[in-house]
């Protein structure tokens, strides 16, 4: 049913989707998973053509990618730190047969930025700078390696070709990479939709 909705363009509320989970992960929904609404606008401007590949950096419980899977044409690629939330994701998958969407066990550093042509990028090293809301204590948690991985990132997406299309949410000051242009912003900022053009 709530795939079927998605699918269909039919509304699905937040706390529906979320009936997914298992309430320790239900729970954690507010602050660390993106919201139906979000996720739907954010990967329809990702999915730019039909087949087209886009990576979700830290794909947590997977909602982004399976909302994004049902809702559009294109591939979804998960890459996460957390292995049960890598294992919880593509039982889902699997269990509703979303077949354009995969879940990678894996941190974003052993990831190359050139087998994907969109990314999505929900403040996902921030923990390591306040670990006031942690998702459990199952990684480390450290400064440096928020610097480390955003300098990752960041250029990984300066190597990729101009028409890369990005969507990072709650990301303020993280949006400045260079080579990419704001096209829309929504949620009071909060949602910003960039591509990039040198
Ligand atoms: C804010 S959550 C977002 C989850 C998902 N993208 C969504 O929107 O529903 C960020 C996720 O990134 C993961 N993460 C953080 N650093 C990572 C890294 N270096 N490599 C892979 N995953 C990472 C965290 O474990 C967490 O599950």
């Amino acid at each position: 049913m709530i795939f079927k909705n998605l699918q269909l363009n039919i509304d699905v509320e937040d706390d529906f989707f979320n009936t997914l989970y298992p309430l320790r992960i239900k729970k954690l929904s507010e602050f660390h998973w993106t919201p139906v609404e979000v996720a739907k606008l954010a990967a329809d401007y990702l999915v730019a053509k039909p087949n087209c590949k886009v990576l979700d950096i830290g794909s947590g419980a997977g909602k982004f990618c399976l909302i994004g899977a049902a809702s559009t044409k294109g591939h979804f690629y998960g890459v996460e730190q957390r292995e049960g939330l890598v294992k919880l994701s593509q039982r889902i998958a699997k269990t509703h047969n979303l077949n354009n969407v995969e879940f990678f066990h894996s941190n974003i550093t052993e990831i190359a930025f050139s087998d994907y042509d969109a990314f999505y990028f929900y403040n996902p090293f921030y923990e390591n700078l306040d670990n006031s809301l942690l998702i459990d204590n199952k990684i480390v948690i450290d400064e440096k390696l928020y610097f480390t991985y955003s300098e990752y990132v960041e250029n990984q997406l300066k190597k990729t070709p101009v028409g890369t299309l990005l969507v990072t949410y709650w990301s303020m000051g993280v949006d400045n990479i260079e080579g990419f242009d704001l096209e829309f912003t929504a949620y009071n900022g909060k949602l910003n939709f960039l591509e990039k053009k040198f």
